[in-house]
């Protein structure tokens, strides 16, 4: 069990690890181009060392560290003997069905039991619309998921969440198709894979929450990821909360589609400041937060997929608020590393924290004295991160069961915490 002790003083300016999602579109967009890449700051952790590792199993041919990776991509993916392991990360099986179902081969892919656990068929339903040929467990819900790659048919998409994974999924299809593939979202999700592929030379188009791409072929890039804003946001919101802090947050991923975070902080009255300092392809500053008076607010509607990973966060801040802070319309934490609602709820709750659970979010009223005591990550990063920071802004600490899996996304998260934490 990891032990979290309160901190009296929390200072410091930092960088944090690479973007996540960044990192996996860089991997497999320029395994997919007509020429070779050269990435650097590319984050390696659990997740996506699996994108790596399947990527290297169909044959691109990589040289280097993630520090600066050359990146070869084939002419033709090899079909693999074995099946391709997702571990625990979505976006590497949902990403990497769109582009297996539109190549030649046969493929299986397989995740961890939490992955096996979330829905596929929000991405395998839109692809057999185009021509697919997939099979998947429990009538395509689920993993493990079988596919026949073959030639698609671009088609019109209009999906029922905001997803970035389906999106992405569904637009790397599309790039192969026959004709024009349109998907269009309920809200914008993060565009990542818009702006990369843009940057590559695709034939792609982006109105409001429609994207339009037609087939063509992409050039190899070279591409710097940014520090991870989902990462930062853990020690930004430290700094707000606690009575004693400034954090400062250097090289960061500042792109409004993930950004929902300091709005609502802003929103919060907290005292935060952003810089944008470089904007291609992705827009990267720095970001100042210090000891704040909160109050709470209510969360829901289009901002939610801006914030989507980072409303763990919001329980806590709910607790320190003064007032009342209500999180709706985000049902799909429950389809997370973990149904993040119920972590977030059991969790507050073996705290000695009041919250509401509701369907679709949380109620919390504030402000709430977090004395200590034992929590439980139920496996997923963001529940472990988000209940370390409880321990900081407690009085007499928080353990935490199974806290190892920070490493899914963040390899160095406790020493970067100790580094800035008295
Ligand atoms: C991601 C998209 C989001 C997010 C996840 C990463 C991505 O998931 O929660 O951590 O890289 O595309 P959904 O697409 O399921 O909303």
């Amino acid at each position: 069990m990891k032990r979290i002790a309160p901190a009296h003083r929390v200072r410091g300016i930092l960088k944090v690890p690479p973007d996540k999602s960044i990192t996996h579109r860089a991997l497999i967009l320029s395994s997919i181009a007509k020429s070779e890449s050269v990435l650097y700051n590319l984050l390696e952790c659990d997740d996506t060392l699996r994108t790596f590792e399947i990527l290297n199993k169909l044959s691109v041919k990589f040289k280097g560290d993630f520090s600066r990776l050359e990146v070869f991509p084939p002419t033709e993916f090899s079909t693999p003997f074995s099946p391709l392991f997702c571990g625990n990360s979505g976006t590497t099986a949902r990403i990497m069905m769109g582009v297996l179902a539109s190549v030649k081969g046969f493929y299986v892919l397989y995740g961890d039991e939490s992955l096996s656990r979330r829905p596929m068929k929000r991405v395998v339903k839109p692809l057999k619309k185009m021509g697919a040929t997939m099979l998947g467990r429990n009538s395509d819900e689920n993993l493990p998921v079988a596919i026949r790659g073959t030639k698609l048919n671009g088609c019109f998409h209009k999906l029922e969440v905001a997803s970035a994974q389906v999106k992405s999924s569904l637009i790397l299809a599309g790039l192969r198709a026959e004709g024009k593939t349109i998907v269009e979202e309920p809200f914008k999700s993060r565009d990542h894979t818009e702006r990369l592929l843009s940057h590559m030379g695709a034939k792609l188009s982006v109105k409001e929450n429609m994207i339009e791409v037609e087939p063509s072929e992409i050039e190899g890039f070279n591409l710097e990821a940014p520090g991870d804003f989902s990462s930062a946001a853990y020690f930004i919101v430290m700094a707000v909360a606690h009575p004693d802090a400034e954090i400062r947050i250097e090289g960061v991923g500042l792109n409004e589609t993930r950004t929902g975070l300091l709005e609502l902080l802003k929103r919060m009255g907290a005292d935060v400041e952003w810089e944008v300092t470089e904007s291609q392809p992705e827009p990267v500053g720095q970001i100042t937060a210090r000891s704040s008076t909160l109050s709470g607010i209510e969360v829901g509607g289009e901002i939610i997929p801006k914030v989507i990973d980072e409303l763990p966060l919001l329980a806590l801040l709910g607790a320190v608020a003064n007032g009342t802070t209500v999180v709706r319309d985000a049902e799909e934490l429950r389809k997370k590393e973990s149904d993040r609602i119920a972590s977030i709820v059991e969790n507050m709750r073996r705290l000695g924290l009041e919250i509401e659970e509701r369907r679709d979010g949380f109620i919390v009223k504030g402000p709430q004295r977090i004395q200590g005591g034992i929590v439980s990550s139920r496996g997923d990063h963001r529940i472990a991160m988000t209940f370390s920071l409880a321990g900081i802004l407690s009085e007499e600490g928080v353990g935490i069961t199974d806290a190892e899996c920070i490493r899914i996304s963040f390899p160095n998260y406790f020493d970067l915490l100790k580094g800035v934490t008295k």
